[in-house]
């Protein structure tokens, strides 16, 4: 029978909050086809039944089990042990399991969340028509179809340096709510305009778009892609796009449109950068057309309905 060792974070906040704790070693019997989560359950069924660890689904679906496995954060349900020991190769050392490091400690592998629901408070709801009969082609769906399969396991939040070495938990909504934002702003029935929120109160431009919260993401969302990139472009066009807006754009273009893309584009202004923020420019402005396109075609098939009842 084969025995894995675990080194498992226990500890507790003190009272200003801070983690005081140290890793213990547990070691068990390990089954094949295992997961790490059912390494855990072991360990509390055998070991140290007073182990707190978060989890409810054991199916990749309710992204409660978050944890950082050997440095990297991850589902315990869905990571399984036959990978962890391919990873680990000839190295013969304890898994090193700990909870998420961005989020405040409760007790040995779980965190405080509860942050998130604050964030989620913030963003304006869908507003879209007032039938209840929506209707809308699965093209237009698609494009929001792949940020509904967000669990919510806050593990993009907890990889983001912004999050992570700088603390900006009160003037960055994260990686986890600009593809919210983006499920809502890119739905082909709403109304509402969250561009000045984004700008401003989530504070998008924190991001530089790094791609490590894509890295993590165990829905495989392409975050920085398809919500985050889309999002500043919006941004630019909005404040800094002088043929959509030319006084508001002659106002903003000296606080730095570029710093919308990179901080590299602060840093350096270098013409490659600037080319890079033009054709965003541009991805833009063929999204507008086409979101036009799709209107008008909206509104035909609403008048062809009408014409029909
Ligand atoms: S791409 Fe942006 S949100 Fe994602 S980890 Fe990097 S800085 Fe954070
Ligand atoms: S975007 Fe991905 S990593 Fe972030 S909370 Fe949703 S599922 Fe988790
Ligand atoms: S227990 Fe639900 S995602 Fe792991």
């Amino acid at each position: 029978m084969d025995k894995v060792t675990f080194s498992v974070f226990r500890g507790h906040p003190d009272e200003s909050g801070s983690p005081i704790g140290e890793m213990k070693e547990y070691t068990v019997d390990l089954d094949e086809g295992m997961v790490v989560l059912d390494v855990i359950h072991r360990i509390q069924a055998e070991e140290a039944p007073d182990l707190a660890c978060r989890w409810n689904c054991k199916a990749g679906k309710c992204g409660s089990c978050s944890a950082e496995v050997n440095g990297k954060p991850r589902l315990m349900c869905m990571t399984r042990m036959d990978d962890i020991k391919e990873e680990m190769g000839d190295y013969e050392g304890p898994v090193d399991i700990r909870p998420m490091q961005s989020f405040p400690l409760v007790r040995d592998l779980v965190t405080d969340t509860s942050w998130a629901y604050e964030v989620d408070r913030k963003i304006k709801p869908i507003n879209g028509p007032e039938d209840p009969d929506w209707v809308f082609n699965q093209h237009e769906a698609d494009r929001i179809q792949e940020f509904r399969s967000c669990i919510e396991c806050m593990l993009c939040v907890n990889t983001c340096h912004v999050m992570r070495e700088h603390q900006k938990f009160d003037e960055f909504a994260g990686p986890r709510f600009f593809v919210r934002l983006a499920s809502l702003e890119m739905h082909p029935l709403d109304t509402e305009n969250r561009i000045p929120e984004i700008k401003d109160d989530f504070g998008i431009s924190y991001c530089n778009i790094t791609r490590c919260c894509t890295e993590v993401c165990p829905a495989g969302i392409q975050i920085t892609d398809n919500a985050l990139i889309p999002l500043k472009e919006r941004v630019v066009t909005e404040y800094f796009d002088p043929l959509v807006n030319p006084i508001k754009a002659v106002g903003n273009l000296t606080s730095g449109v570029l710093s919308y893309f990179s901080e590299e584009f602060v840093q350096t202004a270098d013409p490659g950068n600037n080319k890079q923020a033009t054709t965003a420019q541009d991805a833009e402005r063929a999204r507008i057309e086409e979101a036009k396109k799709l209107e008008s075609e909206r509104t035909e098939r609403a008048r062809e309905r009408f014409r029909s009842d």
